[in-house]
């Protein structure tokens, strides 16, 4: 069974946070002359609030989760190294990913000193649970599970979650970068069940905030507290939670976003599917497409002579000879389907 204080690295155990002076006081003064800041008021002279509260209030309202479940950080890649320094000794401890996946979890355990055990996808691109189970020992305290699954696009099973989470003794925390793309899928469901079950969220994607920084972590209360001990206290700055609560005072613009998206996505998958060097559209629930070619190299480097880029994602483990093309604006798409017009294999 998971038990948060048994699982957290014993130095974070005992770990006095930096108390700030912004921590210290709460509420409105008058005259704050605690933090040796600049008092010429610009809209920036002042410190943020280490727990941005107002984002992560606005983040909770948003998902109908509570504001104490929510933590927030640099992107959702200063959260994946948050884990990794919260639960892993260096040297000691190992996580489990499940390749083809988002990438940054290896490397942020490497930069961790942390040990990765990789237990491929099947061919369905859906979780062994056997395998897992198996490569897991009792220095693994971290499970990765992407879903939407970046490259392969598609949703982990939410059975295959569950069975994960009832049976895997570390954290299993489930990335939902890409779930504004298909929202009934989300496991956010599931926190109040099971208390090793950590999702991350991120504004990058949906959002339309990939250059503000912003990700989202959503767990037990306890947990919470753990990770707002751990990371650096001022590390979403003021303009970058301005920038938040705009987007997330607005969710009707990103959900009709996301309808476009979603149209364009399976207009994409309509006319990519008649070239003959496309042997195999993946399903989407994301906003981009896994497409097996018949010469991955040959098509990437076509397109980028017309001076369009896609990611070529042949050497990944399971997606020899594919390409993986987010979906654009209308114009963006048409560019594409003209460039391609043009190849001939
Ligand atoms: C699955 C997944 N998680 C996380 C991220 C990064 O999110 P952020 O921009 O919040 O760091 C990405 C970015 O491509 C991603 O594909």
């Amino acid at each position: 069974m998971f038990v948060l204080e048994n699982s957290i690295r014993s130095s974070i155990k005992a770990l006095k946070p930096y108390s700030s002076a912004r921590d210290e006081f709460h509420g409105v003064a008058e005259v704050y002359l605690d933090a040796n800041e600049n008092p010429f008021p610009n809209g920036k002279n002042r410190y943020p609030d280490p727990l941005q509260m107002a984002l992560r209030t606005a983040f909770a309202s948003v998902k109908n989760v509570d504001p104490s479940n929510v933590v927030s950080g640099n992107g959702s890649d200063e959260i994946i190294d948050l884990l990794m320094r919260v639960f892993c000794n260096p040297g000691i401890d190992n996580i489990i990913t499940l390749p083809p996946t988002y990438g940054m979890y290896s490397v942020s355990a490497a930069v961790n000193g942390v040990k990765v055990k990789e237990v491929a996808l099947t061919d369905d691109f859906q979780p062994d649970v056997q395998a897992i189970l198996k490569a897991a020992d009792e220095h693994t305290k971290l499970l990765f599970i992407c879903s939407p699954n970046n490259p392969t696009a598609n949703t982990i099973d939410g059975n295959i979650i569950v069975e994960l989470l009832k049976s895997f003794k570390g954290l299993v925390i489930v990335d939902e970068a890409y779930i504004d793309f298909c929202p009934e899928k989300s496991v956010i469901g599931l926190l109040s069940k099971y208390t090793n079950l950590f999702v991350m969220q991120t504004l990058s994607k949906a959002w339309g905030l990939a250059g503000v920084r912003i990700g989202l972590g959503i767990g037990h209360p306890d947990l919470i507290k753990v990770l707002d001990k751990v990371k650096p206290p001022y590390n979403i700055s003021v303009l970058n939670a301005e920038a938040a609560l705009v987007a997330l005072s607005n969710s009707t613009l990103m959900y009709q976003q996301v309808a476009v998206l979603i149209n364009q996505r399976n207009r994409l998958a309509d006319q990519l599917s008649v070239y003959s060097f496309v042997e195999k559209i993946y399903p989407s629930d994301a906003n981009f497409l896994l497409v097996k070619v018949t010469n991955a190299n040959l098509i990437y480097q076509k397109l980028i002579n017309a001076r369009i880029v896609v990611r070529n994602r042949s050497t990944v483990l399971l997606c020899d000879e594919c390409l993986r093309i987010t979906v654009g604006t209308p114009d963006e798409n048409n560019k594409l389907l003209l460039a391609l017009n043009t190849i001939e294999l």
